[in-house]
């Protein structure tokens, strides 16, 4: 069972920011979660919202933004906990830092209310210029965009996410050509676990932030916990990931 923080380590620092990351590995992460989007010029930067108001102190749509307009903006003093001025990272930026890491990376891919023309084949293209495929998983609630990639680039790992409770999910996650179910963890039972392997399924969930979660997930056996707290799992003998209090 692995540990990617979310969003970095979400919970200790401003998500998504080079500090997160550096968090998430000074806790010792198998790998992180991020998400990514595109900015007017066509840059794929690392952001959770499709706007930056809520954490940054501009205003207004990413695709309304180029890169240099979101560089000079402090995506870190908003986070009470840790506020520190942070820039906007763009994918190409963590990729510097990642590549020579080992790192599991899982992008996921911000596409719904705005609809980011080619973002998908920019992060393969990044992903691949670093020779990051094989490690990294691409995720999206846009599952039309993850069948579109997988049939462009069959070598790639795509992950469906989804927040609620389909019947036989893994069959869906067959026809996709996925090789991963990324339930919200609520969702997560022994049998999906189960009967997703049989089809060589796996299933990584999120956002496990609570000892309730993390034992939900720990049952079921799931292969990769999402959380914001990874400096709260510990691995035990059997390569599963205990929660400590925190
Ligand atoms: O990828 C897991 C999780 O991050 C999906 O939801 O809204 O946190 O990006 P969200
Ligand atoms: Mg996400």
């Amino acid at each position: 069972m692995k540990v990617l923080g979310h969003r970095g380590a979400a919970g200790s620092a401003p998500e998504n920011t080079q500090i997160s990351f550096a968090k998430g590995l000074e806790y010792g992460v198998d790998g992180f979660e991020f998400d990514v989007q595109l900015s007017r010029d066509g840059e794929v930067v690392v952001c959770h919202d499709e706007r930056i108001d809520r954490t940054s102190n501009g205003m207004g749509w990413i695709k309304d933004l180029t890169l240099q307009e979101l560089k000079h903006l402090d995506f870190g003093s908003w986070f009470t906990k840790l506020p520190v001025c942070q820039e906007i990272p763009t994918l190409r930026e963590l990729l510097e830092v990642f590549a020579s890491l080992n790192l599991e990376l899982n992008v996921e891919i911000k596409s719904g209310l705005i609809q980011y023309p080619g973002i998908g084949e920019k992060v393969v293209n990044l992903l691949g210029e670093f020779d990051q495929l094989d490690n990294s998983i691409i995720s999206s609630f846009d599952h039309q965009l993850l069948l579109n990639l997988k049939q462009h680039y069959p070598r790639l790992k795509t992950g469906i996410l989804y927040d609620s409770a389909p019947i036989k999910p893994w069959l869906y996650a067959k026809f996709l050509k996925a090789q991963y179910l990324h339930p919200a963890w609520y969702f997560v039972t022994p049998e999906l676990v189960k009967s997703s392997a049989v089809l060589g399924i796996e299933i990584n969930t999120w956002t496990v932030n609570s000892s309730f979660a993390a034992a939900k997930v720990k049952t079921a056996r799931v292969s990769r916990i999402i959380t914001d707290y990874p400096q709260c799992f510990q691995k035990g003998a059997a390569g599963e990931a205990i929660w400590l209090e925190r």
